[in-house]
């Protein structure tokens, strides 16, 4: 059987696309177990995770904590608030004594791009990246490309255009590395003062224009707008925004052709995309989240037992 290439999951950038194959492959067979009436295998049976949530989640923190006792993992959860990482405790200092209580991995999310890294770099663990900063959301962009590939056969060849915050976005980095190596097309729309200013050298399109952007693509990836990653003002209004680059049926009415839609969550209902697309039939939006579940079953098997013979 394949082994991944690398020893954590920082991001996306650092694999090799046999090792996202392997991911993907392996995911299947996750969601297959995850269809039976019994949910568990005891994969990860002798196994401790712990979750370390240094900013806010929803869909990442309880898809982990789900993917871990599917697996039959032991899990424990730690969030900043109310740890002692309030009364000056260091990350290195926090997640040494986390490991001392025999923890055989360790899940974070931080505000700080480069935390996971630096955590890897230091510590003696197995590190997987839930998001760091504006950095890398590593599982997220597996999943998007699994949910794109089970919607379309494959991400090969396909179109696939994100749009919005790209600048301060964490899902659009690993989205951009991760479908580049899968083999699609990918390219990004937004105010121009919210794409980073050397976006192409990664290879992708740049589209300013949203309706010219829409009539290229099959597959929009709708992002928030990051306002707790903004520390100016980067347009006039979310009305504004939501006039030049909102996606709503009146927009997509003028298109002659159907396209699947994304979203990484959490949605900002009116802003980026209107209720009745993120609800409509050609959304995808829970389906990523679904498949998030076995994503990460399988990012933690695979590193988990990477070792085994
Ligand atoms: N998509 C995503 O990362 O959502 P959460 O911030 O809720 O985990």
């Amino acid at each position: 059987m394949s082994k991944l290439s690398v020893p954590h999951l920082l991001g996306i950038k650092p694999l090799t696309t046999e090792d996202i194959h392997l991911i993907l492959n392996t995911t299947s067979q996750f969601k297959d177990v995850l269809n039976r009436p019994i949910k568990k295998v005891p994969s990860l049976r002798d196994v401790t995770i712990a979750n370390l949530f240094f900013e806010n989640s929803t869909r990442t923190k309880l898809s982990f904590e789900l993917a871990e006792k599917r697996l039959g993992a032991d899990v424990i959860n730690f969030s900043a608030s109310g740890s002692s990482v309030k009364k000056g405790e260091t990350l290195i200092d926090t997640v040494n004594n986390i490991l001392a209580m025999k923890v055989d991995m360790v899940v974070m999310r931080h505000a700080s791009a480069g935390a996971a890294n630096f955590l890897a770099k230091h510590v003696n663990s197995i590190i997987v990246n839930a998001g760091d900063g504006a950095h890398e959301h590593p599982t997220q962009a597996l999943l998007d490309a699994y949910s794109i590939q089970e919607k379309l056969g494959t991400v090969e060849g396909k179109k696939i255009l994100i749009v919005g915050d790209i600048l301060h976005s964490r899902v659009a980095l690993s989205n951009i590395f991760c479908l580049k190596k899968l083999g699609a097309e990918v390219a990004v729309c937004g105010p121009l003062n919210l794409i980073p200013r050397h976006i192409t050298t990664l290879g992708v399109q740049v589209f300013l224009d949203f309706n010219k952007a829409l009539a290229w693509c099959d597959v929009a990836n709708m992002l928030r707008i990051q306002s707790e990653r903004q520390h100016i003002t980067y347009f006039p209004s979310l009305r504004e925004y939501q006039m030049f680059y909102g996606l709503d049926a009146k927009r997509l009415q003028t298109l002659n052709k159907e396209i699947v839609i994304m979203h990484p969550g959490p949605i900002n209902r009116g802003v980026e995309i209107s209720s009745d697309l993120a609800d409509g039939p050609h959304s995808i939006i829970l389906n990523q989240v679904e498949n998030g579940v076995a994503v990460r079953m399988a990012v933690l098997f695979l590193l988990a037992t990477r070792h085994d013979a």
